[in-house]
């Protein structure tokens, strides 16, 4: 049977697992797939192992994704932009990878009908989640990008490296100007129920809001989003389940269903409350 895992640190509560094994049993793919716990210094021998016992591919989550990018043969150009990889797999004994963050977050949005085609949206946070979705909102055709960070600097060094694709600009919270039809926010900051310093006016009439993170509640984010008014107010689970089945393109060339899978998540959220 074709062999798919997941490496992290920690790994334990990763639903890729179920995800996958969802995906494979509704397209009828014989496979299966294992979350691998690698150890910190340890990743590329993971890898290898892995690959060793007949892996064929695999995703990357915390804190592997910029070493498995350094690891490749080859590079996805979403990928090479992003520094990172989340989905690897091999051709030969060349090891390929591509990362479908982005493109899970993308689809998300445009499933709940969150237009970006020449649309003002302010991403919040400047670390490896956000660096990892910004090709792809940019080749989403966004009319303005703004990255507003904790740490200017950082907001910025982003921003001048997006440059080329389009209306990139960065810059902490207090530089942000106007209102957003959509602010993403990429922060860890949900994590532990902080919130960066946003105001209601930075988001326009009809703008939708997004929080990468999800829990098994409504995050810090989006409790905000809902008091400032927002049209669509999401959280990334959804993201989780289309950047899986993107990933499960690249390996096996089908495109499961991810309304059932997400709809399982959820309902294991609702039971852990
Ligand atoms: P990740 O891989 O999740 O992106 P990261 O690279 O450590 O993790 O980046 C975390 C991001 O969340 C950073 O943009 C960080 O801001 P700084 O660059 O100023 O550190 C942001 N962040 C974390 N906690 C935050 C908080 N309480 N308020 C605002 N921003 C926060």
């Amino acid at each position: 049977m074709d062999r798919y895992a997941v490496f992290g640190h920690p790994i334990k509560h990763s639903k890729s697992p179920l995800i996958h094994a969802r995906f494979a049993e509704q397209t009828g793919q014989q496979l299966s797939y294992e979350a691998i716990l690698a150890p910190l210094d340890g990743f590329t021998e993971s890898v290898d192992q892995f690959r060793s016992a007949g892996g064929q591919g695999a995703n990357v989550t915390l804190p592997f994704k910029q070493q498995a990018a350094a690891l490749c043969d080859s590079l996805s150009e979403r990928a090479r932009l992003a520094g990172a990889v989340n989905t690897l797999h091999w051709q030969g004994d060349k090891l390929c990878g591509d990362n479908t963050d982005g493109e899970g977050l993308v689809r998300d949005l445009l499933k709940h009908k969150v237009a970006l085609a020449g649309k003002r949206v302010l991403v919040l946070g400047a670390g490896g989640a956000v660096r990892g979705v910004i090709p792809e909102l940019m080749a989403a055709q966004v009319g303005e990008l703004v990255i507003a960070n904790r740490t200017a600097a950082k907001a910025r060094e982003l921003a001048a490296l997006f440059h080329h694709l389009g209306q990139v600009q960065g810059g902490g919270f207090d530089e942000v100007q106007g209102a957003f039809d959509l602010i993403i926010n990429g922060t860890s900051a949900s994590l532990s129920a902080a919130l960066p310093p946003l105001k209601p006016e930075m988001l326009a009439d009809g703008g939708c809001c997004y929080d990468m993170a999800y829990g098994d509640k409504p995050t810090v984010f989006q409790l905000w989003a809902a008091d400032a008014g927002a049209d669509v107010n999401l959280a990334g689970l959804g993201m989780l389940v289309e950047q899986a089945a993107v990933s499960f393109e690249i390996w096996r060339g089908v495109s499961p269903s991810t309304d059932e899978v997400y709809d399982l998540l959820m309902a294991q959220l609702g039971e852990a409350k």
